[in-house]
């Protein structure tokens, strides 16, 4: 089934206030590069390329300047606004015409992945029903909490519970497939007054349609969600790219490995950046072409 993949990049970002004043979150950066660029690397990684971006009527400018309508990357991008912050499921009906009759992938704007993506690429190939990870943290009750019987198998599922079931987290990254939209419209704010996501991965749960899968030990899904967070996942960003001499997340990279643009293509785009190290960085990637050195990962 075809997936069309969305970005959820709103909310007030009231935590990271007063960085959040001027700038929307999902843009501030992550080291070299803002935010946004991880989560989307993610999904072209996953070979997505029909992609909506959610945010606020104020930050939505800002975001469709710096990604534009995708063309250059060779994917789609398309725009919608979401009001008021009023939950993340909410992203499915803003999205609905997007979406049409296929199954939906959506992604935070604030989620960080690193590491070997074949955990979401089996996800993707799921025919029905829904897939979700678990990831294990020290602190669940920052997050939704997914909690297993001995045979491994989802039996419950809590957003922010005070007693977390267990450590496993739900990171902000959901496939579903075509029922989505129809089971969203089912929804109805929680007493937060938001649709949550955690309600809709009920529903699939307690149809017998929601996959759980573990993410390794080996993986990094990193938080932005305070200073302190996002400046470790700028350091931890930093570290893996003066190590290797690779970039996380060069979304014009991504695109050359994935096909989704030729060396000409970012040839043509290279000729357009500024003097610095980005630009010599991808006069390097275009010079070794496609597939040169190991796959990109994150
Ligand atoms: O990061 C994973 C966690 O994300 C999950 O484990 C939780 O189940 C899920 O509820 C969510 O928890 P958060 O506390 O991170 O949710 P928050 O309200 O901070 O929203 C996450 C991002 O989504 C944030 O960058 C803002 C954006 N957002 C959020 C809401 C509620 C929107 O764009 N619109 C919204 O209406």
């Amino acid at each position: 089934m075809t997936k069309k993949a969305i970005i959820l990049a709103g909310g007030a970002g009231s935590r990271l206030f007063p960085i959040t004043k001027i700038v929307c979150k999902q843009l501030l950066p992550v080291y070299d590069k803002p935010m946004i660029c991880y989560p989307l690397a993610t999904l072209m990684l996953g070979g997505l390329r029909d992609l909506l971006i959610i945010s606020t009527p104020k930050d939505l400018p800002m975001l469709r300047d710096f990604l534009g309508d995708g063309s250059q990357l060779g994917i789609k991008i398309q725009y919608a606004e979401q009001a008021k912050p009023k939950g993340i499921a909410e992203a499915f009906l803003i999205g609905a015409k997007f979406i049409g009759d296929s199954g939906a992938c959506l992604i935070l704007g604030d989620n960080i992945f690193y590491g070997k993506l074949d955990f979401f690429r089996e996800a993707l190939a799921i025919k029905s029903g829904a897939c979700i990870f678990g990831y294990q943290v020290r602190d669940p009750q920052r997050y939704g909490v997914v909690e297993f019987d001995k045979s491994g198998k989802a039996i419950s599922l809590e957003e922010k519970p005070k007693k977390p079931k267990s450590h496993f987290a739900v990171p902000g990254l959901y496939v579903y497939d075509q029922k989505v939209v129809d089971l969203c419209k089912t929804l109805r704010p929680s007493a937060r007054g938001e649709l949550e996501i955690t309600d809709l991965n009920l529903l699939y749960l307690k149809k017998n349609e929601l996959h759980v899968k573990l993410l390794s030990r080996g993986m990094a899904w990193l938080d932005t969600g305070t200073q302190t967070s996002l400046l470790e996942a700028g350091n931890y960003i930093a570290t893996i790219e003066h190590r290797q001499g690779l970039k996380v997340a060069c979304l014009e990279e991504v695109a050359l490995r994935m096909k989704f643009i030729t060396q000409s293509n970012l040839a043509k785009i290279i000729e357009q950046l500024p003097n610095g190290d980005y630009r010599d960085y991808l006069r390097m990637v275009c010079d070794e072409g496609p597939t040169a050195g190991p796959e990109p990962v994150g």
